[in-house]
């Protein structure tokens, strides 16, 4: 059984095609994941999967729901967390969950008991009575995953849950994310471009400009890169590379002061290219592929260095920020 299901979606922003016949399926319990750089197209997916947004043509199906024609039933058995919070700053965390059980319809007598139990998920009950303006970035994107939950859908839609959060609130969230399909039968659907967390979905979309360019599970992606890439560090590099491509038949090039070489199987290369290049080696290392050597391969650029430039952005803002205030 899938939770959704998607066919030829497409969206269109006045003659901008922001998504461009998607398709793909999830299986129930599974964690999916949309692994995309900025503006790749997915929130503008996940807006129409929970029903915010009309698709210019395609079909979305979610908890058997169709989402143009039955989307009270579509949310009414979901739940969401987006991109930017939206917790409301002046309530308490209790409140913040109490008030969104009365909106989702929480009969009454379960209302209290519900808000607990996700608060308790979270880690965050002993904090319950606390205004959410107090709370770190990691406590608010607990909480509203605990909010999502509180009603008990069956396919929670996160939208870049971790961004912006610390490496320490990024895993600690993750743990909570990774234990919802076991522990409360919930489908997650989530976006990102980080690649550890790309790397634990059951399975993960490869989105770039609107368009799913690779899917599969993580080692079914890493596959298309073939194999392993061995980086070596020799007393001659040029030389090296020539044995290497002569004598082995190995495409090697040379990356910076490392011998790149793609391989099918590290393991039995290594000793082979060491007997070849014997004294003239002073370093080897070898790595598995990672998602981003998959985008890297598919698309010829990285997710990362979008990160990097968006980082430099605001490092810069920051920088005219200052200069402004010391001016001032
Ligand atoms: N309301 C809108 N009107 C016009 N264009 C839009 C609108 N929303 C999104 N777009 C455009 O659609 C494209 C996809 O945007 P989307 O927000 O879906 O990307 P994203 O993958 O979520 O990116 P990010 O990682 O930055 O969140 C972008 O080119 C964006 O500028
Ligand atoms: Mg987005």
């Amino acid at each position: 059984m899938y939770a959704i299901q998607v066919d030829r979606l497409t969206k269109s922003y006045n003659g901008l095609v922001a998504v461009s016949e998607v398709s793909f399926n999830v299986p129930e319990g599974s964690i999916f994941g949309f692994l995309g750089p900025n503006g790749a197209g997915k929130t503008t997916t996940i807006n129409i999967l929970c029903t915010i947004l009309k698709p210019s043509s395609g079909t979305a199906v979610v908890n058997g729901y169709d989402c143009l024609k039955q989307p009270d039933r579509v949310r009414q058995s979901i739940g969401i967390v987006f991109q930017d919070t939206t917790l409301d700053k002046d309530l308490t965390a209790y409140e913040n969950l109490l008030y969104h059980a009365i909106l989702y319809n929480v009969p009454k007598r379960l209302r209290k008991q519900k808000v607990r139990e996700a608060l308790r998920f979270v880690d965050l009950y002993d904090r319950r009575d606390d205004f959410v303006r107090r709370f770190s970035g990691g406590m608010k994107r607990r909480l509203e995953v605990a909010r999502a939950i509180v009603h008990q859908p069956k396919v929670l839609f996160l939208d870049e849950p971790t961004l912006g959060l610390d490496p320490q609130s990024r895993k600690g969230l993750w743990d909570f994310i990774t234990r919802l399909p076991a522990e409360h039968g919930v489908t997650v659907f989530m976006t990102t471009h980080y690649m550890d967390e790309a790397e634990v979905c059951d399975r993960i979309a490869i989105i770039d400009k609107g368009r799913i360019i690779a899917q599969g599970s993580p080692q079914e992606l890493k596959k298309l890169v073939g194999g392993d890439v061995i980086y070596l560090k020799t007393t001659n590099n040029m030389d090296s590379v020539e044995i290497l491509r002569e004598k082995l038949g190995f495409e090697a090039t040379l990356r910076a002061d490392e011998i790149f070489v793609p391989v099918t199987k590290g393991e039995a290369c290594i000793p082979e290219i060491i007997r070849l290049l014997g004294d003239r080696v002073t370093s080897v290392r070898m790595q598995r592929p990672t998602l981003n050597d998959v985008f890297l391969k598919l698309t010829g650029k990285r997710i990362r260095e979008e990160i990097q430039d968006q980082s430099d952005q605001l490092k810069e803002a920051i920088r005219a920020y200052r200069r402004r205030f010391d001016r001032g």
